[in-house]
């Protein structure tokens, strides 16, 4: 009882001054909170913790807890947040997050599949509304947007990212900033840095790479996302040239805050400060935490590492003014997202939000474009509505939960709409197997006119520690494949996958190939809508899909190397086994129509080109623009995509259009900096990386 009243009247006598009214600066708000705040507290708002730990509500409730994630629901989160506004000391309120990466209850297509789209106000949009309906649900943060480049697809977060481009990465990397934090909520750019450059695309991995490939590659969509207000960054689970990324001066002290001014905070990954002992960095938790609070990571995800940092203070191995730095760059979130005003969600309007009509219609049009039709023999797409029997075959053709990918958030499979469903609601001659039993699904191909095989991988088998050895279609679906094809009737091949695979034998045996990813809850309309020329195709590779394993990392924007490949000379670089080339490149995708590029003009930096639409189609077509260096102090890659532009054109509708270059596009990454050194330079306007009008221009 003694002890109760000691600490009833230490705190009350603490309590000295309430908050400054809400007309103070949030800075003045939050000086005069850290200056009542105990250590404990202050250690408390570092802390993370997903819903389900135990005692996280008297946690909150002692203000032992700064951020609740993997909670949702309007109801469950204000439970949380009544313990820590009604019962705690200073009721300083929850933050409450989730890895919101494409669509909170509504889905949308996967990270890839929105990179697919080559629409930057696609991902905007679908940011914005992912953002809107968690925080209907309480939700305030998002761990998103992924940006890390991938181009090794053995890596099952491929699926979470942009690709292999930053240039495109850069661009999805603002867009989903701006959408997810248009309203009071806040984003996240992950995982800080190189994560995705996993040695042998092994997830948690080591990565080893220069500080040249690391600054002209895998940092400029985190460079985007700062400089488009990201409001917090969390750190990668990799080692970083043996330096954990967790605890890394060089990436947040050096580059986030000293080069890029990043006034946010830093998050770390799921009990990667606790991993530094894995990584073999620091012996003990304690060791961890001073490594990781002194690198500039701000909260603890999961294991509360950070609770050791109260002994390192009270014995003198760290001053509690770094742990102040932290708290302050929390405490200020916390007060623009206005949650000391407004700590609750309203249960009321999370009913009207979650699923609203325009969000669902706004996941089929994104999901529409970011199908990509890679092969279209003799024209065999679109389907008549009336083409006689319609057999619908495979292990994906009636899932709908493979219609969500990973990482879906509160998504739910029996809302999604499948394969099947959605040719349904086009036409009613339908037979449908779903490939098991190969024998019994031939026998339905036989009987049908047309066939629409829906193979692929399961969401599982993607995202996070998802690693692949084989990119071949899993399971029995080769087989399955083969014998359908062996029918004879035509066969439209729907890949869904959270990653390239190497489709060789299809690419050369069925006249129809569909890629829509993991196309999200209204994936089987927009399949559906594709499959039967409703909409026109327009989707377009983020990421070079390769002929095998064996090629990988493979990507476009490779250097030249001292012996180019030349099929008739032995000593170039190629294989004895294999092309070099990809199965299908990165910027590939084709249209229902004909799009011809002309006249290719060059004038100083401005390059521009006619694009007709040369069919009787209406059609989006995304325009690229390519730059080569031809001679530089350092080699520089055969081709850097330095522009896009989606537009569209009615049928016989020709339009010039024109880019400009940039500095920024020239810059390469010299020793210490950045140069643009003058030369001369190629461009090319075309519809992918292998196609396009060349041209040439001087920098003096
Ligand atoms: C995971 C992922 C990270 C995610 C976090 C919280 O391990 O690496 O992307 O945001 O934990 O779920």
């Amino acid at each position: 009882m003694i002890r109760k009243t000691l600490v009833f009247i230490s705190a009350s006598l603490l309590c000295i001054s309430p908050l400054p009214a809400q007309s103070a600066s949030v800075d003045q708000r939050v000086e005069s909170l850290i200056h009542q705040m105990t250590l404990e507290e202050k250690l408390g708002q570092l802390i993370q913790y997903t819903a389900s730990q135990p005692d996280v509500r008297g946690l909150a409730a002692k203000g032992g807890v700064g951020c609740v994630f993997n909670s949702g629901g309007a109801a469950q989160t204000n439970a949380l947040q009544r313990a820590a506004v009604e019962e705690s000391r200073l009721k300083i309120p929850l933050l409450f997050a989730h890895d919101v990466i494409h669509g909170y209850r509504t889905i949308f297509p996967i990270p890839l599949g929105i990179a697919s789209t080559w629409d930057p106000s696609a991902a905007e949009l679908a940011a914005r509304i992912a953002a809107k309906e968690a925080s209907a649900s309480g939700i305030r943060w998002t761990f998103a947007p992924m940006v890390d480049i991938a181009r090794d697809p053995r890596w099952g977060r491929v699926a979470e990212g942009a690709g292999e481009d930053p240039y495109l990465g850069s661009a999805m990397a603002a867009a989903y900033v701006r959408g997810f934090q248009a309203d009071s909520f806040l984003a996240c750019a992950k995982h800080f840095a190189a994560y995705g450059a996993a040695e042998a695309g092994r997830d948690y991995n080591s990565v080893d790479m220069s500080e040249r490939m690391l600054r002209q590659v895998y940092l400029p969509p985190f460079k985007a996302a700062v400089d488009a207000g990201v409001r917090t960054i969390m750190t990668g689970f990799d080692s970083l040239n043996a330096v954990p990324a967790t605890a890394n001066d060089h990436l947040l002290k050096e580059i986030l805050r000293g080069e890029w001014n990043f006034r946010g905070f830093v998050d770390s990954d799921y009990h990667a400060i606790g991993q530094l002992i894995d990584h073999a960095v620091a012996a003990t938790p304690q060791e961890a935490a001073l490594k990781a609070i002194r690198a500039g990571v701000d909260m603890d995800m999961f294991d509360a590492t950070y609770l050791t940092l109260a002994a390192a203070v009270r014995e003198g191995r760290l001053s509690e003014s770094v742990i102040d730095a932290s708290v302050r760059r929390i405490l200020r979130a916390k007060f623009d997202l206005g949650l000391f005003e407004r700590p609750y969600a309203d249960e009321q309007r999370e009913r009207s939000v979650l699923l609203a009509k325009e969000h669902v219609d706004a996941a089929r049009r994104i999901a529409q474009e970011s199908i990509v039709v890679l092969r279209n023999q003799g024209a065999l797409l679109p389907l008549s509505k009336n083409a006689g029997t319609i057999a619908v075959i495979g292990p994906l053709a009636d899932s709908k939960a493979d219609m969500l990918g990973s990482w879906y958030a509160f998504g739910k499979p029996e809302e999604a709409i499948s394969v099947l469903e959605g040719i349904r609601a086009k036409t009613t001659q339908i037979a449908y197997a779903k490939g098991d039993d190969i024998a019994a699904a031939v026998t339905t191909a036989q009987k049908s006119d047309v066939v629409v095989l829906a193979v692929g991988e399961e969401g599982k088998m993607t995202g996070e520690a998802s690693s692949r050895a084989f990119l071949d279609l899993p399971g029995n679906q080769q087989q399955l494949l083969e014998a359908i094809v062996a029918t004879q009737r035509p066969v439209v091949l729907v890949v869904m996958s959270g990653r390239p695979l190497t489709i060789s034998w299809a690419a050369a045996n069925v006249p129809a190939i569909v890629w829509p990813w993991f196309p999200g809850s209204q994936g089987g309309h927009a399949i559906a809508d594709i499959l039967f020329g409703d909409v026109n195709p327009s989707g377009k590779l983020p990421i070079t899909i390769p002929r095998s394993v064996g090629q990988i990392p493979i990507y476009y924007a490779h250097l030249p190397t001292g012996r180019p490949e030349d099929p008739a000379i032995k000593y170039t670089s190629k294989y004895i086994d294999s092309r070099n080339d990809p199965l299908y490149p990165f910027g590939y995708g084709l249209s229902y129509t004909r799009f011809e590029y002309s006249d290719l003009r060059v004038s100083g930096l401005t390059v521009s080109a006619d694009v007709l639409n040369a069919g009787e189609r209406d059609g989006d077509e995304i325009v690229q623009l390519y730059v080569r260096q031809l001679v530089a102090s350092v080699s520089r890659p055969v081709k850097e995509l330095k522009g896009f532009r989606r537009i569209t054109l009615a049928a016989g509708e020709k339009r010039r259009v024109e880019f400009t270059i940039t500095k920024n596009d020239l810059q390469f990454w010299l020793d210490h900096g950045w140069t643009v050194e003058p030369g001369t330079f190629k461009v090319w306007i075309g519809p992918n990386s292998v196609e396009g009008l060349e041209g040439t221009f001087e920098v003096k």
